[in-house]
């Protein structure tokens, strides 16, 4: 049995000590199949404790992952995050193998809409350029003109010099974006089922029984929450809230684990929940992330003539920003 203590002390942290023995045989087994595979483990912000501090070489939000997948020498990339994470990472990455450890991790914003709608608006408003969150399918970002993240919504916005912009498929990032530009914002009905949950509230439950505490909050929130939070961005933005400002009390208006991980390296920091788990995120595992790695299964693959458009869309607003 391998040495936990050695093998990951953040998580130790987080976890209860009776789960750390569960850990350590699949953080032993993954660190050795990704030395034979030349494989790298990106993990998003909400991935579990164990995953995230346990073997993941590169952790981030969105816009993070995408520029670190875009740079990898790696032959091998898991993506320890959703479907639309990793077919992202194989837009970039062509001709390297890119592993979802759990094909049914989606996104209720990616399932919101499809390319044959993208086309549709485009058709009720020619010439406006289509701006499409990463949160989306290969088909749906080889229909838009750009994509953009939650950290670089606004910018990649302003960027096109147009007085229009169709923005999908968030309607609350779509609002947030719109609340801070001139540009006039046409939005979709999309929706984020872990961040629609929150309310204001749950933010005035928590200053009462909290005194100081700072809230934050992700731009998938809807409107009325993110105007009674301290600070809104995305995930990256949020930890360098956290990271920066020190704040004695604080919560994050975001998925649960992301305060676990937060919390096993800023331990200055009292972290006051709740938060909502995403299922999806849920759904990628220890053992699966091995699975994948033994196996080299399951491959995400996107179809040459979408790949082209799709990839078209993601390098454009890497060069954004
Ligand atoms: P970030 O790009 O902020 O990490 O957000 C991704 C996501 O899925 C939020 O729910
Ligand atoms: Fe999609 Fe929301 Fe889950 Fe992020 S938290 S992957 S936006 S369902």
């Amino acid at each position: 049995m391998p040495e936990t203590s050695v093998l990951y002390p953040p998580v130790e942290r987080v976890a209860p000590p009776a789960e750390s023995p569960r850990y350590a045989s699949p953080i032993a087994a993954i660190k050795e199949l990704k030395r034979q595979r030349k494989a790298v483990v990106l993990a998003h912000n909400y991935q579990t404790p164990e995953i995230y501090h346990g073997v993941a070489d590169i952790v981030g939000d969105s816009l993070a992952l995408a520029r670190r997948a875009a740079e990898t020498e790696a032959e091998v990339i898991v993506m320890a995050g959703v479907h639309f994470m990793a077919e992202t990472a194989k837009l970039l990455n062509p001709d390297k193998t890119v592993l979802i450890p759990d094909e049914r991790a989606g996104c209720s914003l990616a399932a919101s809409i499809t390319g044959a709608d993208v086309r549709l608006l485009r058709e009720a408003y020619p010439g406006v350029p289509i701006v499409t969150y990463v949160n989306t399918s290969a088909e749906v970002k080889a229909d838009s003109d750009v994509c953009c993240t939650s950290g670089n919504a606004l910018q990649v916005v302003e960027s096109l010099g147009s007085d229009r912009v169709i923005f999908l498929p968030d309607e609350y990032l779509a609002n947030y974006v719109a609340r801070q530009t001139k540009v006039q914002v046409i939005g979709w009905h999309g929706r984020c089922e872990v961040h629609e949950q929150f309310t204001p509230a749950d933010i005035a439950r928590h200053r009462e029984a909290f005194e100081g505490l700072k809230v934050i909050a992700h731009p998938e929130c809807p409107p009325e929450v993110l105007d009674a939070a301290d600070f809104v961005g995305s995930t990256a933005q949020m930890i360098g809230y956290v990271k920066g400002r020190r704040p004695g009390r604080v919560l994050l208006l975001t998925e649960c684990s992301m305060s676990d991980n937060v919390a096993a390296e800023v331990t200055d920091v009292e972290f006051v929940r709740p938060c909502n788990l995403c299922p999806h995120m849920k759904r990628i595992t220890l053992e699966n992330i091995e699975q994948a790695l033994r196996t080299l299964e399951p491959k995400v693959e996107v179809p040459a003539a979408v790949a082209a458009r799709a990839r078209r869309a993601v390098e454009r607003m890497l060069e954004i920003g």
